[in-house]
């Protein structure tokens, strides 16, 4: 069969097919459009036609390729990790503003998934000391896969630490306090709609703990994150496009100050960020704004 041919009965978007004939095959644009007449042999029909097949049935091109570029960097994904999406890049670009980069700093990546969060940072700032936690030992073996093909060995700086748990329970006792608590926890509400087009990425992800309004893990981790933030802090969470008000809410009766919330590039609020009060003990969860001192 020829590219031309190839092509036409794919049944993809252009796009879609171009990436598969220049991942699969190596055949970049320029030689399909200069020699559309080249024949494809077997061994790379095979694959092709394998990865058009799961396309049109709807999985992400993410996992038909097995990796998704996050920051800069390639990162392994398989269905046992959401895929990493370009909004989530604004957490890092918040941690890496707030991480000097020669200095130490403690970085707690809450529901890592493929890692891309914590991978991302650690990769950017060597000397931070990176901790990152998942419910799903399937989501940290991808983790773990990725901190080690992308983040140098051995680090220079203090190591990218992968824990298993629900939340901050995962952490041990001797864990320290850090500068900056960054997350994007499940936060699409049980029974959203737009879950029908999700259906093939991981429902812990998306849904976590379901509720009505799709903030309950939110909530959970709003309300321990006050007894694990060093003084002056920042507690930064990823949300849905209707949320910021609420999550706004919630972290200012956590106790913390300078709460805000940034949009992504497509104008949508989808960042909102705290900070512990500096030289001051906040009481988690306490229903109130003002510091306890
Ligand atoms: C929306 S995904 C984010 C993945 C990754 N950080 C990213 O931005 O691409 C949420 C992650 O939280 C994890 N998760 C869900 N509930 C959890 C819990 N109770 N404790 C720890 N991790 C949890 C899921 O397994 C999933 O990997």
């Amino acid at each position: 069969m020829t590219l031309e041919a190839w092509m036409r009965q794919a049944g993809l978007a252009r796009i879609d097919a171009l990436v598969l004939l220049r991942e699969l095959a190596g055949i970049g644009h320029a030689t399909l459009l200069a020699h559309p007449e080249i024949s494809l042999d077997a061994a790379a029909l095979g694959p092709l036609d394998t990865a058009a097949t799961r396309l049109r049935a709807g999985e992400p091109l993410a996992y038909v390729l097995g990796w998704r570029e996050f920051y800069g960097l390639r990162f392994a994904v398989s269905p046992a990790v959401l895929v990493p999406r370009p909004e989530t890049e604004l957490l890092v670009d918040f941690a890496l503003a707030r991480t000097p980069h020669d200095g130490y700093a403690t970085v707690l990546d809450l529901g890592t998934g493929s890692g891309a969060i914590a991978v991302a940072v650690a990769h950017a700032r060597p000397q931070a000391e990176v901790w990152a936690v998942d419910s799903s030992a399937d989501a940290l073996r991808v983790a773990a896969a990725n901190a080690q093909a992308l983040l140098p060995r051995p680090r220079p700086g203090g190591p990218l630490l992968l824990l298993a748990g629900d939340w901050f329970a995962a952490l041990p006792a001797a864990a320290p306090r850090f500068d900056l608590i960054l997350g994007n926890p499940p936060y699409v509400a049980a029974g959203d709609p737009h879950l029908v087009a999700l259906a093939h990425e991981p429902q812990l992800a998306l849904v976590g703990r379901a509720s009505a309004d799709g903030l309950a893990d939110i909530r959970r981790i709003v309300t321990m994150a006050p007894a694990h933030l060093a003084a002056g802090g920042w507690l930064a969470l990823e949300h849905g496009h209707d949320q910021a008000a609420a999550v706004q809410a919630l972290l200012r009766s956590a106790g913390l100050v300078a709460v805000q919330t940034r949009p992504d590039l497509a104008g949508i609020a989808r960042l909102t960020l705290g900070q512990a009060p500096a030289r001051a003990r906040i009481r988690p969860n306490s229903g109130s704004s003002a510091p306890m001192t």
